[in-house]
């Protein structure tokens, strides 16, 4: 239901580039997409996983060093609180992800109502990207603050998860935050960190999925427009 909200709201809108983000519920705003015959003229995809996707469904996809201005973002996270600020990277698609939403004037954001938290941090841990070689020096660092920082492995591979960007992932479980922005400093102050999972000031719109087959749609104040 997030997802068909979501396409509701850009039906309303004249997009020519889209930005497309990642995981279950982006998955099925493709499906959507595809169903309702939408083919905005240019289509950048957050990860190589929905590239092929959206290529599968016959799109053309522009390479993400090429990412113009985007007229709208759509994407999932895996928890919002009441200002709108996000947790994303379960999917470890953290960076392709703050790119795009960094380059889109419109962000929208899908999600079932159990991600609505009252503090970020209260569920999921925060992913954080950090570049290969500097895995053991950042995780000290990281973990003078936040003690429970793990090198995300396995799903389907032995040893670290490796992104599409070619950073280790690390999950960082700070526990509820009081403070987000103060802890993406911190985290974004530590030589080898490329990205945090993070998303403060990106929001515009978040679309509630409900089980009664409704929708409840949010709307932020964006304080980073590109
Ligand atoms: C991908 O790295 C993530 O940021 C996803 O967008 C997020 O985890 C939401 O995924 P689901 O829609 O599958 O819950």
């Amino acid at each position: 239901m997030a997802a068909k909200g979501a396409l509701e709201l850009l039906k309303g809108l004249d997009i020519d580039r889209l930005g497309v983000g990642t995981g279950s519920t982006v998955a099925r705003f493709i499906e959507l997409l595809e169903e309702e015959n939408i083919k905005p003229r240019v289509v950048a995809a957050s990860s190589l996983d929905t590239a092929l996707t959206l290529s599968e469904k016959g799109y053309n996809i522009i390479h993400p060093s090429l990412t113009p201005v985007l007229d709208a973002y759509v994407d999932g996270a895996d928890e919002v609180d009441p200002q709108g600020r996000l947790i994303k990277g379960r999917g470890a698609a953290l960076l392709g992800e703050k790119i795009l939403a960094s380059q889109s004037r419109l962000n929208i954001i899908i999600v079932t109502s159990e991600k609505l938290v009252e503090a970020l941090g209260s569920r999921k841990p925060v992913p954080v990207e950090v570049v290969r070689d500097s895995i053991q020096p950042a995780l000290r660092l990281i973990r003078k603050r936040y003690p429970n920082a793990v090198v995300r492995r396995g799903q389907g591979k032995d040893g670290p998860v490796v992104s599409d960007w070619g950073g280790v992932i690390v999950d960082v479980y700070t526990g509820p935050l009081r403070d987000p922005l103060e802890a993406e400093m911190f985290l974004k102050s530590i030589p080898g960190v490329v990205e945090t999972g993070l998303f403060i000031g990106y929001t515009d719109y978040v679309v509630v999925g409900r089980e009664d087959c409704q929708w409840e749609v949010f709307r932020y104040e964006r304080s980073k427009i590109p």
